[in-house]
Formats: structure tokens, sequence, C-alpha cells
């Protein structure tokens, strides 16, 4: 099962330097949509027709043509204007009690950021509260997604709540969120529950974010299923070698529609604080498709430097890019998700649709985190 493999992974991950985890953690969660597990299933399927796959030469964004969306539920914009904390709720709006996993990380750290500014009460789920930093008024629960005694003081009184599965492959949230009658909860999914990569079933990022959708499913928790393309962050994995102004990696042109993972987080913030949160799923994607060769004469533009690209091969990335001793099976799963096949993956006008603007472009991001880059 997926979550074995990526626990093996994560075993060697402890020997990680900093520089290394935050390569590894770029790249471990990459991921795409469209499940056939999920139709099966009886879940509310994401459309895969009617989006309009963008590949463009400069980062300025592409149109984001809505397409058919088959649920009515997701044809219009959900988001709605939050109780601040400038002005008294109205009588209609009701404060939730909402619980945040991966707080602090980096999806729910920007989901933190979001719905900081509401009146609702937030909870975060923590294994370390002496190193979260988390905005004031965040009540910090103690403890781990894989034990249920901790899941159910968490998940206590809570009317919604954003799961981020990290290593897990959320069994023991979905059985607590059941038993409890959690309202709904948003889904950290992937992309690549929906794109055949190579390793089909047994590709462990396919894999454990299927039998997260699934256990949502079977334990009757009502949810809304977020699955981004690969991150933006992705290229941190990629830029070891910067100090060389060369970013290695083994797919140079497969063009990707990368996202900013703060509009995955908005997208959850929409999700959550929306009047009848979707029970379908979601392409959360970038404005457009674009290759590691387009992000790195971005970088470069945004960086002020002359930056070239060099093809590496597969062993060489797993060499550099993952953890020494990661599993053939696991890395190869990490690889297929930037690899051809995943190309297959089109521009999404998802982020326009549950928070009202577009995804923020590739450039923004890297003029933000240019720093990152050394
Ligand atoms: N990266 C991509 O390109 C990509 C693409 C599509 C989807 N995704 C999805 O996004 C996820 C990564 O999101 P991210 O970048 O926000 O993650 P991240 O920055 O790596 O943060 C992971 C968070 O999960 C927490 N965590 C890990 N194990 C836990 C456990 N056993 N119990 C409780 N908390 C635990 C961590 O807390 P600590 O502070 O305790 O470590 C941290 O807050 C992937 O797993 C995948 O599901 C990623």
């Amino acid at each position: 099962m997926s979550s074995r493999g990526i626990a093996t992974a994560n075993t060697h991950a402890a020997d990680m330097t900093p520089d290394q985890h935050e390569r590894y953690d770029a790249l471990i969660g990459a991921v795409t949509s469209q499940s056939d597990a999920f139709t099966k299933a009886g879940v509310p399927a994401e459309r895969a027709t009617g989006q309009a796959h963008h590949r463009e030469d400069s980062d300025r964004p592409a149109g984001h043509p809505p397409g058919p969306a088959t649920d009515p539920a997701r044809r219009r914009t959900i988001a709605r204007r939050p109780p601040s904390r400038d002005r008294a709720p109205t009588p209609e709006e009701h404060l939730m009690k909402l619980l945040i996993t991966g707080a602090t990380g980096t999806v729910g750290g920007a989901l933190i950021q979001h719905l900081a500014g509401t009146r609702h009460h937030l909870r975060a789920l923590v294994r370390n509260p002496a190193k979260a930093q988390l905005p004031d008024g965040v009540e910090i629960v103690q403890g781990d997604l894989t034990n249920p005694g901790d899941l159910r003081r968490a998940l206590d009184g809570v009317d919604r709540a954003f799961l981020n599965m990290a290593d897990d492959n959320g069994e023991h949230f979905a059985a607590v969120a059941g038993q409890l009658g959690l309202g709904h909860v948003v889904l950290l999914s992937s992309f690549t529950v929906t794109v055949p990569l190579p390793l089909g079933e047994d590709n462990v990022v396919t894999a454990r974010h299927r039998a997260g959708e699934q256990a949502l499913h079977a334990a009757g928790v009502p949810a809304t299923l977020l699955r981004p393309a690969g991150f933006y962050t992705s290229l941190l994995a990629w830029t070891s070698a910067l100090a060389d102004s060369v970013v290695g990696a083994p797919y140079l042109d497969v063009a990707l529609p990368v996202v900013d993972p703060d509009d995955v987080a908005a997208s959850a913030a929409a999700v959550l604080l929306a009047d009848a949160p979707p029970a379908a799923a979601f392409s959360i994607t970038g404005p457009k498709a674009l290759t590691v060769r387009d992000q790195t004469r971005i970088l470069g533009e945004v960086l002020g430097r002359e930056l070239r690209t060099e093809q590496i091969t597969e062993q060489q990335a797993k060499d550099t890019a993952l953890p020494a001793g990661t599993p053939d099976r696991v890395a190869a799963s990490i690889l297929a998700t930037a690899s051809p096949a995943a190309a297959a993956l089109p521009v999404s006008g998802d982020v326009q649709q549950l928070t009202g603007r577009g995804p923020r472009t590739f450039q923004r991001w890297t003029t933000e985190h240019a720093t990152a880059f050394g």
C-alpha cells in the first residue's frame, strides 16, 4: 500500500539535511485529478472535458474557459464574504469551529492566513506545538493524524475540517470523522488520482490519494476533493545546482499546469467558508502549462540571472532530489508526477470558480519567493 512505501521513504528522510528536506517535501506531494475509482464509488467525478489546456511561451495568464460543470453546485463561484473581525456577524452568519491539519506546512499555513481574518474559531492539529508559529487566537491541539485518540480530541465540536493527509492515507481521520458526524471536510488530494501515470495502480502517490478520497467516502463524510497539480515549490527540487546557474531535471519539456500552493489554500478557504460546501472534486491548477525550461527562464528573469537547464537521468534525479535509500518504486512514483504522462492534466478554471479570482502566475510566485532560490 502506498502509505507504507511513503513511510519507508520518510524513514530515510530522517537522514536528510534541511535543504534536502525542503527539496524532498516539494517533490513528494506532487499529484493530479479525475478518479476512476471515485466515479465507481459514486462520488461526483470532476469534469475532464471543457478544460482548455493552455501552453504558452509567456507567463501572461491565459483565459480559463470554465467548461461545462456537471454538478450545478459547481457552476457558480462559491466564495462569500466571511464574517471579519472588524464587523459584527449578521444573524445568518454562523460562526464555525474549523480544524486545520498540516497547519505548519505550506498549504495549511497559507490556509490559516486566509482564515485568520475571520471570526470563525480556528483549531490546528499540530504534532509539535513548540515548533508551531501560528497566529494569535488559533487553538492548538497536540496530536498525530495516525492516532485516533488525538483525532477525536481535535475533531470534538468541529463543524468543518481541512485534511492534509501528509504521509498518511487518511483512514484514521476518515473513521473518526465519520463516527463524530463531521459536517464537511476539504481534502488536499492530488491530480494523480485522475491522470494515468507510469506504474498505474502501483504508483504510490496515486494510491495514497485515492485511498484518502475513498476512505472519506466509505466513512460517509461529506467532502470536497481538491486535486492540485504540482506546486510551484517543486522547482526548488531541481535547483540544487543553482549556485552554478543550472537547473537539472529529467523532463525539461513536459508542460504541466503547475500551481501556487497559496491558490490551493485560497480554494480550501473558500470551500470551508461557503454556505453550502460542494461535495465534489476540483482540479486546482495554475493559469497555464509550463515546462521546467519555461519556469527556469521566468526564474532567471526574476532573479536577473542567466540560468540554464540541464537534462539529467531519472537515476540522477533520484540521487540528487530524493533522500538516500528511497525505494525504487517510491522514487519512480514521485518522478512520474512530472513525466510526460502528467501532461494530460488540462488547465482548469476551478480556482476561479471557487475563489472568484484566477490562479496566480509563476512569475508572481517566483518574485515573492526569490530569496528561496539563493
Ligand atoms: N507538492 C506538490 O507538488 C503537490 C501536488 C499536489 C498535491 N499535493 C498534496 O499536498 C501535500 C503536501 O502539502 P504541503 O506542501 O502543505 O505539506 P508540507 O508543507 O510538507 O506540510 C506537511 C504538514 O503535515 C504535517 N504532518 C505530517 N505528518 C503528520 C502527522 N503524522 N500528523 C499530523 N500532522 C502531520 C506537518 O506537520 P509537522 O510540522 O509536524 O511536520 C506539516 O504541517 C502532499 O502530501 C499531497 O497530498 C502536493
